[in-house]
């Protein structure tokens, strides 16, 4: 038997409802703080995420599907949105009309190592603002994160997590400060830290291993560190997310994977899927669109991981789309009625699941059941004969019998609206 390749799964029908909800969610969201989608190729130039992620960053050295095309040209599967919205934007000239407010959602391919809420083909949904300088825009852009988590109804376990990377002005002699505190504990970091501290120190900061965390516990803070065009900007975050009463923590030790950041970085951390704990992440990349060759435009974003969304969903058990009606004939004359009145209510737009299995009464009660149904439709030999239908409510179990011309699409709409 040929299965799927190890971190990439199917999402069966019966989870799809969840990823549909998620992404309709999404859509209505972001759609309302003024955005619009973009779909962007699943791969691109490798050399665009070598340059826009960072020629050293874990993803690029060791995480991209990076395969030579029948051309010769070194191609990659894209391991997040970012570098391809970027190119976008500058090959299509939109830097011309500021602001660009694009949201994306789709696969994105790293080879991790799988586990729970980690895959090699996982699912993205994020958003980039590209022209707004400002600490307002980093403030709406939690907001609409929040704001979404909230309405899918999954905030419970979640914190909101921000810290300041400062700029290349104030960042260098950080780094260099930095460096030069890791170097006198380089004993203790790990066999993946220690290699990569000349080119690399920030990334310690974030490392889970033991040795590193104590060391990186004591190190010294970026945000005390700041110029203070940087520290304004995150004093100025600070006020806004406290003046819309979203609840944060400053993280010093929140430093991102991606080389692109600057100032804001920001994660939605959950404490209910282990280690896997971001379900969103972002911040500012004011350098990039001027580093991969346009007009210098700041720029802010965040993507959200799906299949950690959907697990929350699940955790939280929030009520997935449910078939509303469920019809149920009896027999194969009641199955040919049954067909002409789901069409008739379906014209109206009620969403009618009819069972196509047949069997008796109660092996399709079993199946209306089990898909969840709100109201069953039941059209059995007495109700051929009657010519009405029963209609029972799957909640509490009360039924009423309808005359066939009683039960307009109009009727059974006002049942669930
Ligand atoms: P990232 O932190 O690499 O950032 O990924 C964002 C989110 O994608 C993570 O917080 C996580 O929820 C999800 N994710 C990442 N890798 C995996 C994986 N292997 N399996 C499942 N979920 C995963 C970015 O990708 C940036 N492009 C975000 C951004 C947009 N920054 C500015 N604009």
């Amino acid at each position: 038997m040929i299965t799927t390749v190890r971190g990439v799964r199917d999402i069966l029908p019966e989870d799809v409802p969840s990823w549909r909800f998620l992404e309709e969610s999404a859509r209505a969201v972001f759609s309302s703080y003024g955005y619009q989608e973009l779909r962007t190729p699943l791969f691109e130039r490798t050399e665009l995420f070598a340059r826009a992620v960072g020629a050293t960053s874990d993803i690029v050295e060791k995480e991209m599907y990076t395969f030579a095309d029948r051309g010769g040209d070194s191609l990659s599967l894209r391991p997040e949105g970012t570098a391809s919205v970027v190119r976008a934007l500058i090959e299509n000239n939109r830097q011309r009309v500021l602001p660009w407010a694009v949201y994306y959602m789709g696969p994105m391919f790293r080879y991790e190592r799988p586990q729970k809420g980690r895959y090699r083909q996982f699912h993205q949904m994020g958003c980039e603002l590209f022209g707004a300088e400002g600490p307002l825009a980093d403030a709406e852009m939690m907001a609409m994160v929040l704001r979404l988590l909230r309405r899918i109804g999954v905030e419970a376990s979640l914190t909101l997590e921000i810290n300041s990377l400062g700029c290349a002005g104030c960042r260098g002699p950080y780094r260099a400060r930095l460096f030069a505190f890791l170097q006198t504990h380089e004993a203790a970091l790990c066999d993946h830290c220690r290699p990569r501290l000349p080119h690399n120190p920030l990334r310690t900061l974030d490392c889970k291993g033991e040795g590193c965390r104590a060391v990186a516990g004591k190190a010294p803070c970026m945000k005390d560190h700041l110029c203070g065009a940087c520290a304004d900007h995150f004093q100025g975050l600070t006020a806004l997310l406290t003046a819309m009463e979203l609840p944060f923590v400053v993280n010093p030790l929140l430093v991102r994977g991606l080389d692109y950041y600057n100032r804001t970085a920001f994660e939605v951390t959950t404490t209910a899927l282990g280690t896997q704990n971001a379900v969103a992440a972002g911040g500012r990349y004011d350098g990039l669109v001027a580093e991969m060759g346009g007009q210098p435009v700041p720029a802010i974003g965040f993507a959200m991981g799906m299949e950690r969304l959907v697990l929350l969903l699940e955790a939280a058990q929030v009520a997935m789309a449910r078939p509303a009606f469920y019809l149920v004939a009896v027999g194969e004359a009641a199955g040919r009625r049954g067909l002409l009145l789901a069409e008739q209510w379906r014209n109206g737009g009620v969403p009618v699941t009819m069972d196509l299995l047949g069997g008796s009464l109660k092996v399709q009660m079993k199946r209306a059941d089990r898909a969840g149904a709100r109201f069953a439709l039941i059209l059995g030999e007495r109700e051929m004969v009657q010519q009405t239908i029963l209609l029972k409510n799957m909640t509490d179990g009360e039924q009423s019998s309808l005359a066939w011309n009683e039960v307009g699409w109009e009727r059974l709409a006002a049942l669930i609206a």
